[in-house]
This record gives C-alpha cells, sequence and structure tokens, in this order.
C-alpha cells in the first residue's frame, strides 16, 4: 500500500505518475518538525537502510549523510554527500519493522542516517515542500515493486546496446575511431558501438560536426552501420554563445533559454567557453531543444549520451567578475593564514559555485522558480527532452540515451552512467554497490566507466573490472583525455580480455530476458543476497555479492593480486568458474562459506537452486547472436523451466 504525505506547497517533479490523492493522516514512522524543516526517526540497533540510487559507501546506506544535491564532481570519494544524481527513494527495514519511503522534491534534501546522532535517521529540506510516499508491503521486494509501480515503467534501450562499446575522451578523427574498430575486429573481439565525446563537434557546439575531422559524417556513420557498429554521440547541456550558430539564435528567437532576475540570459562557461542553458524544465524548450537530436538521427544515429547536465558550470561571467575584482584586492599584500586561505577559496570557488545556482531562474508549469529549488530536476529533464523527442520523432525504433545527471522520472527516458569514476580498485567495489541502488530506484539501463575514467589503468584491474562490467546493462569502457589508453586490444593478455568479451556476448541472451523481466514487472535486475534471504544474518553483511536476474549469483574480485575470495551463500549452488564461454568448471558449493579460487582470466559464477542460466554462443555483433541455438546451465531444473524473452529488440 502507498499513502501520500504533503508538506508545505511542494512543486510537482512528474516522478510519479499514478495519482494518489493525499491522506489525511499524520506521517507514520518519521517525527515531523515543521519549524526546523525535518523528519526524524530513531533506527532500531536492527535497522539497515537500502536504496537513495548513485551514492558512495555500501549497500546498506546507514552509518553517513548523503545530500541529494546534482554535483559535477569527478572525486567519487567516500567523504563525498553529493554525486551526479538525487534519487529519494529508500527502504528502512529492521527486525520488525520494513517500509520504504520517497522524498519527492526538486531541491536539496539532506538524508543524515546515523551521522549527527549514530541512532537518529533526520531527513532535512532547504525548503520543507514536499509529496513523501510511504510504501508498505509484505517485504522488501514488494516494497520495492509497489514503488516502481507508481513511476512508470524503466527506460528500454534497443538490444544492440546490450553489446560492448568503447569509449575515450576523445577519438578525434573519423580515422581514429575506423582504427578502433579495425583493431577489434581484427582479434575477433566483439563490439557493437563507438562513442564520440565532445571532440567530434565543431568547436563543442551541440548538433554540429567538425567537417574536417569528421568529414562527409553521413557517409561515415553509412560506413559504420554496414560494418554493424553504431555511433554514439555525446550531447552537452549548454549551447555555445556564437552569432550565426542556428542552435544558439533559434534559443534567442524562442526565448528557450535560462535567464536571470534581471530578465538577461545567464552566462555561464563549459567546454565552448560561454553557453546560455536551455530551460528543460519549459515545456516549449524541451520540445525545440529535444527536436535538435534529429539533426543527427537524419544522419544514422541511433544512440546519444546527454552530459554536464547537473548542470556543470565552469564559470559564469558573473562570479568571474567577481573573482577577478576580489583577487584586485590580494595583489602585493604579504598573505598571512586567514588571507591567503581566503584568497584561495576565491580562486577555488570558480567552478560549480553554489551561487551561481541561484542566479537563475526556470519557467516550470506557468510559475518563475528560481534554479536551486529545482536544481535535481535539471538533467532529468534533459534527458526527458530526449526522450519525448524519441517516440515523437521515432515513433517505431528505440534510440538509445543515458544521462550523467537524473533523478527519479528521469528513469522512463533513458539510463544513466555512474560518472566520471577513477581506475581505483575501490571504484570496481563502488559500482558493485550502486547497481541494486540504481535498480530500486527505475535505472535499469546503467554501469560505470568500466576500468575507470580518470587515473591510468593496469590490465589487472581492467581484467577484474570486466569481469563485473559484463552482467551490466551498459557495458562500456570509457577513459579520459590524458590517461593510458583503455582499449582491450593495447593489453598484453589479449586473448584472456575477448573470453570475457565473448562471454558477456553469451550472456546476453540472460541479460536481456532480465531485463525486460525486470522492467515489465517492475523488478530489480539488481538485488543485494539479503534481499531474497531477508532472515539470513550473513546475507544481510554481504556487501559484495549480488543477484542478477533471478538465475545467478555475482562474487567480482575487486582486489589488486587477488586469485581468489569468500564467497557466501546462502543456500546451496552450482559455481561456474569462467575461462570463456566455453571452458569453464562447475562445482556444487553448499550453503556457507567459502574460499573459492578465481585466477585473473577467471570470472565466478553461481546458479541458484531451481533456475537455469541460458548460454548462446558469442558472436561479433549482437544482431548475430543465435538466440536460437542456446545451452543452458541448470541446477535442479529444466532448461524448460526458464523463461527466457526475445523481441526484435528494436520496435518499442
Ligand atoms: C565529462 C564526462 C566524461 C566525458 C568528459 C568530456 O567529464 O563525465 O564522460 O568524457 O566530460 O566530454
Amino acid at each position: 500500500m502507498i499513502k501520500k504525505y504533503v508538506f508545505g506547497n511542494p512543486i510537482e517533479t512528474d516522478s510519479v505518475i499514478e495519482k494518489i490523492d493525499a491522506s489525511g493522516e499524520k506521517l507514520p514512522y518519521f517525527d515531523a518538525d515543521e519549524s526546523k524543516k525535518e523528519l526524524t526517526l530513531t533506527m532500531d540497533r536492527s535497522a539497515r537502510i537500502y536504496g537513495l540510487g548513485e551514492t558512495v559507501r555500501g549497500i546498506n546506506k546507514r552509518g553517513y549523510i548523503y545530500v541529494s544535491n546534482n554535483s559535477d564532481d569527478p572525486f567519487h570519494l567516500e567523504e563525498k554527500k553529493s554525486l551526479y544524481a538525487s534519487q529519494n527513494f529508500f527502504v528502512y527495514w529492521d527486525k520488525d519493522l520494513v517500509f520504504g519511503m520517497y522524498v519527492d522534491t526538486p531541491g536539496r534534501v539532506t538524508f543524515d542516517i546515523g551521522y549527527t546522532e549514530i541512532n537518529t535517521f533526520t531527513i532535512g529540506f532547504d525548503d520543507f515542500d514536499a509529496d513523501i510516499y510511504v510504501v508498505t508491503g509484505s517485504g522488501v521486494t514488494d516494497i520495492v515493486r509497489q514503488f516502481r509501480k507508481i513511476i512508470g515503467k524503466s527506460y528500454v534501450p534497443p538490444r544492440w546496446a546490450f553489446g560492448f562499446g568503447q569509449c575515450r575522451w576523445s577519438y578525434m578523427s573519423a580515422d581514429e575511431v575506423r582504427e578502433v574498430v579495425d583493431n577489434y575486429d581484427k582479434l575477433g573481439m566483439p563490439i557493437d558501438s563507438v562513442y564520440l565525446d565532445i571532440d567530434y563537434m565543431e568547436r563543442y557546439k551541440d548538433f554540429t560536426v567538425d567537417n574536417e575531422r569528421f568529414p562527409d559524417f553521413e557517409n561515415f556513420v553509412k560506413e559504420m552501420k554496414a560494418r554493424n557498429i553504431h555511433l554514439i554521440p555525446i550531447i552537452d547541456a549548454g549551447v555555445k554563445i556564437e552569432e550565426g550558430y542556428d542552435v544558439y539564435e533559434e534559443g534567442v528567437a524562442g526565448d528557450y533559454f535560462v535567464k536571470k532576475e534581471n530578465g538577461d540570459r545567464l552566462v555561464a562557461a563549459v567546454w565552448p567557453g560561454k553557453v546560455h542553458f536551455p530551460d528543460f524544465l519549459k515545456e516549449d524548450a524541451r520540445k525545440w531543444f529535444g527536436d535538435k537530436y534529429n539533426v543527427l538521427l537524419d544522419k544514422g544515429i541511433d544512440g546519444f549520451w546527454n552530459d554536464m547536465n547537473e548542470p556543470a558550470i565552469f564559470y559564469t561571467e558573473d562570479h568571474l567578475k567577481e573573482v577577478f575584482d576580489g583577487i584586485e584586492e590580494y595583489k602585493g599584500r604579504n598573505l598571512d593564514i586567514r588571507s591567503f586561505f581566503a584568497f584561495k577559496d576565491l580562486v577555488g570557488s570558480i567552478d560549480n559555485n553554489p551561487e551561481d545556482y541561484r542566479r537563475f531562474y526556470h519557467e516550470y508549469k506557468g510559475q518563475r522558480i528560481r534554479h536551486d529549488k529545482v536544481h535535481n530536476l535539471f538533467g532529468y529533464n534533459m534527458t526527458r527532452a530526449a526522450g519525448e523527442a524519441f517516440k515523437r520523432n521515432s515513433p517505431d525504433k528505440r534510440i538509445l540515451m543515458f544521462s550523467r545527471s537524473s533523478y527519479i522520472g528521469a528513469h522512463r527516458y533513458g539510463g544513466i552512467w555512474c560518472g566520471d569514476n577513477r581506475s581505483w580498485w575501490s571504484h570496481i567495489l563502488l559500482n558493485v554497490q550502486q547497481m541494486p541502488a540504481l535498480s530500486m530506484t527505475g535505472f535499469l539501463y546503467s554501469g560505470a566507466d568500466i576500468g575507470g575514467f580518470s587515473a591510468d589503468v593496469t590490465e589487472d584491474l581492467l581484467m577484474r573490472w570486466t569481469q563485473f562490467g559484463i552482467f551490466t546493462p551498459l557495458f562500456r569502457n570509457h577513459s579520459a583525455e590524458g590517461t593510458r589508453r583503455q582499449e582491450y586490444y593495447r593489453f598484453t593478455d589479449k586473448d584472456g580480455l575477448k573470453k570475457m568479451l565473448q562471454l558477456r556476448y553469451a550472456l546476453i541472451p540472460y541479460l536481456y530476458s532480465e531485463f525486460m523481466k525486470a522492467v515489465n514487472n517492475d523488478d530489480m535486475l539488481f538485488k543485494p543476497i539479503c534481499f531474497d534471504f531477508p532472515e539470513d544474518e550473513m546475507a544481510q553483511d554481504t556487501e559484495d555479492q549480488l543477484f542478477v536476474g533471478e538465475s545467478i549469483m555475482v562474487a567480482p574480485i575487486y582486489r589488486q593480486n587477488a586469485r581468489g575470495r569468500y564467497v557466501y551463500l546462502p543456500e546451496t549452488m552450482k559455481l561456474l568458474r569462467f575461462r570463456s564461454y566455453d571452458d569453464y568448471d562447475t562445482e556444487i558449493l553448499d550453503a556457507g562459506s567459502h574460499y573459492v579460487k578465481a585466477e585473473l582470466d577467471e570470472v565466478l559464477v553461481f546458479v541458484r537452486k531451481g533456475h537455469a542460466l541460458p548460454l548462446a554462443k558469442p558472436a561479433a555483433r549482437v544482431g548475430n547472436i543465435d538466440t536460437s541455438d542456446l545451452s543452458y546451465e541448470c541446477f535442479e531444473c529444466e532448461s524448460t523451466d526458464y523463461e527466457l524473452y526475445t523481441d526484435d529488440g528494436i520496435s518499442r
């Protein structure tokens, strides 16, 4: 059952699509203090908290403070309170009580889960205006399902988007892209897409293509299509200010850009230098921007990634002026401890400055609203602009879309990737721990940059990360400019890495089936193991193993030089130790803890009792996988017990 409680005058976010009338009752479980703008609950010692989507730290969120405030922050450290997304749904679960709560409000919200007071859960608001949904049910899975039902079905990408995608900031020319594809094909490493980062554009202008480096783009797209390779360009939130640039001029003429209090358009800066931000919250601006994707769709493009949409701001013209003026004061002075730090703060305050998010306004549902009050809706509505347009302009065919920034609701229009992680072992674990929380909040088509975006990757790290990445719907290797090149064909054990890519393709019939079932039944694709074994205390403490779909449990290795790991089995399972799709050993392992060996080229998969895992023969492209020719790894069941989902993979 779901009940809605209304505090203040909430701004509608359109994240819940089912109409639920406000209950006149008092909010249960939490005490509301309107003067402090807070809700508080004393947590039982046994309480665990799950959810909140893309955040730092473990699967059980208890013991830290998380702030919903979409942030462009490339340092995903344990101490961080905000990342790129706000997904304000969580489940409280103790020995006697379980309920879900969705805090639907587009401004800043603080979830202090035992940080200030170890047993107190406080939800703090900048503005105490929120729709709060309380979900009760027979258990955590049922609660998540009910919640997912009211927020609408998750986005479904084309099936080819389950293939491997290679990305790099940046492939600088069509020739470089050709070379990447050639190298994969030469070695027989499967690949379905290559991502185009900002350098495909003409001076970072959205919906343009640099004609020198990518001449005759339409034919280039065709050439890649002929090889069954999809090119996926990036789209950034800021539109370059430049006379004669049609997107800029249309935006000005149509009054589609955000404005300051005095009515002037906000001048911010991102990659192209000075930009205006489209007011994605305004319906006509959304429609206009969404239709702009046609520029590339018309050239044969069929997928995009939306970036810098928190929005990331390098500087605003106004704040930069303040900084330059402020610096004058320090010139020639003997800076002491205080003045030096004040100076450093001033200079260091230029990008993503909170003041800048208070400088501009949106036209939202007939109201003029200052940005910070609806900050967490910006990226969501950029994705929505694209998603709504794709439905209008490509009514039959699915288009790939995922975004960096998000809010619940965006899950209907696209997936997400988890932003600028690093080539760190701890970030494999972060990836593992974020996936179930993303499943809970409806973001099923998601994944992280495999191998890590920033910092230099090592071959063993890439191998181990890939061994988890082959289970995430979005499976993309991406790295930043200036870091070590990270394409699989550049490393020593090419054969071992190729086998991992092939294993991914062998798993696609299973992953796609489980993905589609999760979409259709509002289920989770990734689950902490205690969700299915609620009474099992060891399972409750297990934060580095996951169920992926109905049939398997994965236990990724995320420690340097580890040649195996402890695995906890809540029930008897069948271990498959894969070296490749057709080279693996199997062993029945009893419930309990086991040290399970896994050399660097081996992946551990556990088939659950009464379940089957279909495996295909890998192909070079998703489209060539023969789903009628599957083998099954069954554990105490028949292959016919497995419900395989198939479709044409492209129609809506
Ligand atoms: C941002 C994105 C990253 C991209 C880079 C350049 O940092 O998160 O994925 O490569 O911008 O576009």
